[in-house]
């Protein structure tokens, strides 16, 4: 991949590095930073390819929601609902190591691939003063997973980050070691609080705040361990992919140099297929709920994510 030969900048701590890791993350560029937790893999929530390539640089198999830093509780208006228990926890904790799943507000500009489609979105406000900084001047809501490629450990210096993504990545803001070193708890509201993840923030503290025992989500019809989750958005309408052509009454979801009713990438780039591909599938299943057919996707690369994400959508579903 290309991405490879970027060379990755080393930012220091400074208004100069500040301000060009803020400019970069306007701009669509990857800029790993600092949060007290560990390091995040940030790019700009509202951009369609930047929010892509987090995955493709992180060789992700598969389109995890991931996390939107913001640098204030104010901030989150523009994005998702915060009301009610989840406002109690963000007035104790936030900034800190908490990151709350809260109901998307429609018209919150973020990409669908930011919340893989859901109608929630994970928020959290990080304390770490480089990335209040950097979240404040670079003005765009930052998503962020840790910036380490999939399967290996989350970093929690900027040398771990080097040595994980270097050349997949344009820049990393060196803010030295991060406190934590363990990621943000998560908490979901369902419609009262439940704990998605443990974390930085102790369970003890979350309870402290809400008064009594938080309930523990071990396995429903959304998440099966903490941090995963087994339910994805799938559109209403029946999805058949690695489809050659198509049958009668099915529209296609093309990929390459395909006649279709809307193609995820007609050069065949896998990355721009990806930052498609949720907005697509919401835009075909508004439109009728006949069946929708897909082109034949490689499975490397970004192609892996792509594949497991259609598979899961096709499943049937009980
Ligand atoms: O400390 C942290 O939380 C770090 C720093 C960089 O902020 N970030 C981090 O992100 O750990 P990540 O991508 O490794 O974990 C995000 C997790 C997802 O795997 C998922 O379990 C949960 O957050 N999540 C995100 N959006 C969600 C949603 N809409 N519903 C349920 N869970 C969600
Ligand atoms: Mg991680």
């Amino acid at each position: 991949m290309s991405d490879d030969r970027l060379k990755t900048e080393i930012l220091n701590a400074d208004v100069d590095g500040i301000a060009r890791a803020a400019s970069l993350l306007r701009g669509g560029a990857l800029v790993s930073f600092p949060t007290e937790t560990v390091y995040g893999l940030g790019a700009n929530a509202t951009d369609n390819h930047a929010v892509a390539r987090i995955f493709e640089a992180k060789n992700r198999p598969q389109f995890n929601p991931l996390i939107v830093h913001l640098p204030s509780l104010e901030a989150v208006e523009d994005y998702a609902v915060l009301e009610g228990a989840a406002l109690d926890l963000a007035q104790a904790f936030w900034p800190g190591p908490l990151t709350l799943v809260l109901p998307l507000k429609p018209n919150s500009g973020l990409s669908k691939l930011v919340s893989a489609g859901l109608e929630s979105v994970a928020i959290r406000v990080p304390a770490h003063p480089l990335a209040q900084e950097l979240l404040k001047e670079a003005g765009v809501p930052v998503a962020a997973p840790s910036a380490n490629p999939s399967g290996r450990i989350s970093p929690s210096t900027a040398g771990h980050v080097i040595n994980g993504l270097s050349g997949k990545i344009e820049a990393v803001l060196d803010g030295g070691p991060c406190d934590v070193g363990v990621e943000s708890t998560i908490v979901g509201i369902d419609p009262t609080p439940v704990l998605l993840r443990p974390g930085g923030l102790p369970i003890e503290a979350l309870e402290a705040a809400l008064g009594g025992p938080i309930a523990t989500r071990q396995e429903s019809a959304t998440i099966t361990a903490p941090g995963q989750l087994s339910s994805h958005y799938a559109p209403n309408a029946m999805m058949r992919p690695n489809a050659e052509t198509t049958i009668a009454g099915e529209r296609l979801l093309g990929f390459g140099h395909v006649e279709a009713d809307l193609n995820l990438s007609p050069s065949g780039d896998l990355v721009e297929a990806a930052a498609n591909l949720f907005q697509m599938l919401h835009q075909l299943d508004e439109e009728a709920d006949t069946p929708i057919a897909v082109s034949p996707i490689p499975d490397h690369g970004m192609g892996r994510a792509i594949n497991d994400r259609l598979r899961r959508a096709a499943a049937p579903r009980g």
